[in-house]
């Protein structure tokens, strides 16, 4: 596991960082291809779930997802999302994050800063928990949608709360709807890798909730490039089963025993 950080450390300035979320098996074995680093995001609550805010992700909803994702990885970094409230104190966290990793056999953890969890971050690494950081937008702690770091004053307080998540030994921090000129002054004021989603092509990596890279969530901000139309290819291949069935074309003797 330590080797895989060193190894994406070692990718900043060189090849950009290829991330993406999953959420189970069918999916983490196809990115796992083609991914230095697969994300359990808790966005699964509004992606999987329907439910309004990241907040209500449970710990047991993490690993149980992550669990299965980790059965489809052979290479990639496998980082965890801590959800809201099971990070409140260094105790909190570390029992709770300690937990993840044992039970899912992931190899990080990822933190919301909410411009303060930097104690949290630096006790984890004390205890040999490897942590990914989140800064800008991030959804646990704000309840509306604004891209962040457009002011002077923003953009100071986040450079330097990417400087203090890197103190802290953070191995990498994912910029979540970061100006394009704030994500580039924070990459090249830090040495670890930023993993930027809506923030430009000034960071070290991207990443993409995967659902909506595809087209399966039916979420479509500015800053998420749609590969496919998944919803369609499967929309036509349930109407054509449903017909099928409706028709007793299925099954045929083939499809019997
Ligand atoms: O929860 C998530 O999927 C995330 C990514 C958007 C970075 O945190």
């Amino acid at each position: 596991m330590r080797l895989k950080i060193i190894k994406l450390i070692k990718k900043k300035n060189k090849l950009p960082i290829v991330c993406l979320t999953a959420y189970s098996k069918n999916i983490s074995k196809i990115l796992d291809k083609y991914c230095d680093v697969i994300l359990i995001g808790d966005s699964l609550g509004n992606v999987l779930y329907n439910m309004k805010s990241t907040r209500n992700v449970t710990l047991d909803m993490m690993i149980k997802h992550a669990q299965s994702v980790k059965a489809g990885i052979k290479k990639s970094l496998c980082v965890v999302d801590m959800p809201f409230n099971t990070y409140n104190n260094k105790k909190e966290a570390l029992i709770n994050a300690k937990k993840i990793i044992k039970q899912t056999r992931c190899d990080a953890v990822k933190i919301e800063s909410n411009k303060k969890n930097f104690n949290i971050i630096k006790h984890l690494i004390k205890s040999k928990i490897q942590v990914m950081g989140h800064i800008g937008y991030t959804p646990q702690y704000k309840k509306k949608f604004k891209i962040e770091g457009t002011s002077d004053a923003e953009e100071v307080k986040l450079i330097n709360e990417a400087k203090k998540i890197e103190s802290a030994g953070a191995f990498s921090i994912v910029l979540e709807c970061i100006a394009p000129n704030t994500s580039k002054k924070i990459t090249s004021s830090i040495k670890i890798p930023t993993i930027g989603i809506g923030s430009s092509k000034y960071c070290d990596g991207q990443i993409l909730v995967t659902d909506d890279m595809i087209g399966l969530s039916g979420f479509k901000p500015k800053f998420v490039k749609k590969y496919v139309n998944i919803n369609k290819i499967i929309d036509k291949s349930v109407k054509k089963y449903s017909k099928d069935v409706v028709n007793r074309k299925f099954p045929k003797a083939s499809n019997s025993y």
